[in-house]
């Protein structure tokens, strides 16, 4: 099976307050493509670190990031922007929505970045898939929790992503609220045959993915194919 996603000996060091705090350690993975995965771990565990990396938001402190066979540490800011937009799709806790963009036109912003045509067409396509047709000229502040997110949703998977994270994607979303982000995750994920890469402490979530990778204290404890999949 091809990999989409490979991490090897990654470690990261943060300067904090005069010191150095290494908050990775030694990590090795390699993503199926097209598979679907789980990371779970205690608050402070690194995470949102290690996700950050992944998607080159980010660069490791020592090791090698390789997305779609591109090595991530050997890009300057632009490139590493430009491996983003390609393959890239990123879903945050707190949506990240631009304030002053309507719903539209945030979904718009990765089809313009990559000079896609009839982007408008194609927002308003993903707006109807996530039942946001009608909200399409609201601003971020108009919209519910579960609206920005599903907004965010259709931002992500905009660009048409061979890779997608998503960062606790329903962790400020109440029970009933997080069951539709999550159906909707999955139900675009499996039109796009999208490569699923999401952190939550939800096991129920977890569990629906084929693999999980449990973290602790910056290094991997477990890596476990579950056997079944959505
Ligand atoms: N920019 C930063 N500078 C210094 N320390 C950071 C920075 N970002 C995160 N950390 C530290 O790295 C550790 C992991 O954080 P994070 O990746 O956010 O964990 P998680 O997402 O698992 O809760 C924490 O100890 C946090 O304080
Ligand atoms: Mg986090």
């Amino acid at each position: 099976m091809e990999s989409i996603l490979n991490i090897r000996n990654v470690n990261k060091i943060y300067q904090s307050a005069g010191r150095e705090l290494n908050v990775l350690n030694n990590i090795n993975f390699a993503i199926e493509s097209a598979s679907t995965v789980a990371i779970t771990g205690p608050s402070g565990s690194s995470k949102t670190t290690l996700l950050g990396l992944c998607a080159g938001l980010d660069r490791a402190s020592s090791g090698t990031v390789e997305l779609n066979g591109i090595a991530l540490e050997k890009l300057n800011e632009d490139e590493r922007a430009a491996v983003r937009n390609q393959y890239v799709g990123f879903i945050f806790q707190n949506f990240q929505l631009l304030p002053t963009l309507t719903a539209l036109e945030n979904v718009m912003v990765p089809l313009e970045l990559r000079g896609a045509k009839n982007i408008k067409a194609q927002a308003l396509d993903l707006l109807d898939k996530v039942g946001l047709a009608d909200r399409s000229h609201h601003y971020p502040v108009q919209l519910s929790g579960g609206e920005q997110q599903r907004v965010s949703l259709a931002r992500a998977f905009s660009n048409q992503p061979a890779i997608l994270f998503a960062d606790e994607p329903t962790g400020n979303l109440d029970a009933e609220t997080s069951e539709k982000v999550i159906k909707l995750l999955f139900d675009l994920n499996k039109d796009a045959g999208t490569t699923l890469v999401i952190v939550t402490h939800d096991l129920e979530l977890a569990a629906r993915t084929s693999r999980t990778i449990k973290i602790k204290g910056g290094a991997i404890i477990s890596d476990e194919n579950q056997g079944y999949a959505e």
